[in-house]
């Protein structure tokens, strides 16, 4: 078991990674002060999978425990969700010492955590990830939300969780697009800031990928540890953490252009958007050719998609991809950041960026 600690002072909190924790988590969660009551929301899927281990763990640990099933799926990152989630916690009487468990993916621990911010003005909660991405990144760091029709995460507040659980053990029932998807983001780290974890995964990501657990807890842990160093020193993303977002400008503008459905996950779009990030990068001279071309070898031996050709059906054309990125949160004052890289594990924040050569990058990803 690995523990690492977010260090925000009066909202410093600890990520626990290891196997079988869903079993042990009413220890854990007495540990960060849970007393009384615990209320568990979830989707449909992952309550099927692990609720049920959850919610005995909380028993032996004698906590009083109820349970709310949500749909699986991005469409619950929702308004009518998330009103009938607070309307539930209000009817289960949660009070700013009880503790609210998220208990799935990505989706789950944005709405959650967004339930959890502005319930009674701020109660704490508990992220418990199953999904490899919610693992390595949206579990940490207390950013929540839920999406609009102008946008993906466009309402949502900063609110740190008092706890994340990573049970690894929970990964073994991802399917394996699912797993490579997550595994986007654990990419995405040795990207933009650590060149040797890059190399790690370029020898060890098939072992990952084919279920290696000691691998899985080292690429979990050393993701969690980028994350949580840059969050402490940059918590509601001024400047540095705006580096987590390497490849989701490009891949942003696609998953609108995919409608948001499974014709592109979101990791699966990360890991586009990477490549396309390194091949600007290497177009306008920042890095030496060789740099996207390794990324792009990578992507093509864990079989992750890699190009804009390798999504299904079809895709708007260029401009109007360029044209969905400025509806990116990055825009600031009308100028569309974007992260660029020196080198592998070297990525910075720059609006200086030539249009055209994203234009002609673009083309000829699709092909
Ligand atoms: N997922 C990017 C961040 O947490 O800042």
């Amino acid at each position: 078991m690995e523990t690492l600690r977010v260090e925000l002072g009066a909202r410093a909190y600890d990520i626990v990674i290891g196997e079988g924790l869903l079993a042990q988590a009413g220890r854990h969660l007495a540990d960060v002060g849970g007393s009384g009551k615990v209320v568990v929301i979830t989707d449909e899927n992952v309550g099927r999978l692990h609720l049920g281990a959850l919610e005995a763990a909380l028993r032996d640990a004698g906590f009083q425990s109820a349970a709310l099933q949500l749909p699986a799926g991005e469409a619950t990152k929702s308004w009518p969700h998330f009103s009938r989630t607070v309307d539930w916690l209000l009817a289960q009487k949660v009070e700013r010492g009880d503790l609210v468990v998220a208990l799935g993916g990505g989706v789950i621990g944005d709405l959650v955590g967004f339930a959890a911010a502005v319930l009674r003005r701020g109660v704490r909660y508990v992220q418990i990830p199953t999904s490899l991405l919610a693992q390595v990144d949206s579990s940490v760091g207390g950013k929540t939300a839920i999406n609009s029709e102008h946008g993906k995460n466009l309402i949502g507040a900063f609110h740190q969780p008092s706890l994340v659980l990573a049970d690894i053990t929970a990964l073994g029932t991802l399917s394996a697009r699912d797993f490579l998807a997550g595994y986007g983001e654990v990419m995405k780290y040795g990207l933009l800031g650590d060149a040797d974890f890059f190399g790690w995964l370029e020898e060890n990501a098939p072992d990952l990928a084919a279920g290696n657990v000691e691998k899985r807890i080292y690429a979990v842990k050393r993701s969690c540890e980028m994350k949580a160093a840059i969050v402490a020193r940059d918590e509601t993303e001024q400047g540095e953490r705006a580096l987590l977002n390497l490849g989701h400008t490009f891949c942003h503008a696609l998953e609108a252009a995919t409608g948001y459905s499974d014709r592109l996950l979101h990791g699966e779009g990360v890991a586009v958007g990477c490549a396309l990030a390194f091949e600007v990068s290497a177009r306008i001279g920042l890095c030496s050719q060789e740099d996207p071309s390794r990324v792009h070898a990578h992507l093509a031996q864990m079989g992750l998609k890699r190009d804009l050709r390798d999504i299904p059906g079809d895709l708007p054309g260029a401009d109007r991809l360029i044209e969905l990125m400025g509806q990116d949160k990055k825009v600031v004052k009308g100028t569309l950041n974007f992260i660029m890289a020196r080198g592998i594990g070297e990525a910075f924040v720059t609006s200086d960026v030539d249009l055209g050569i994203v234009k002609a990058v673009l083309q000829e990803s699709a092909g």
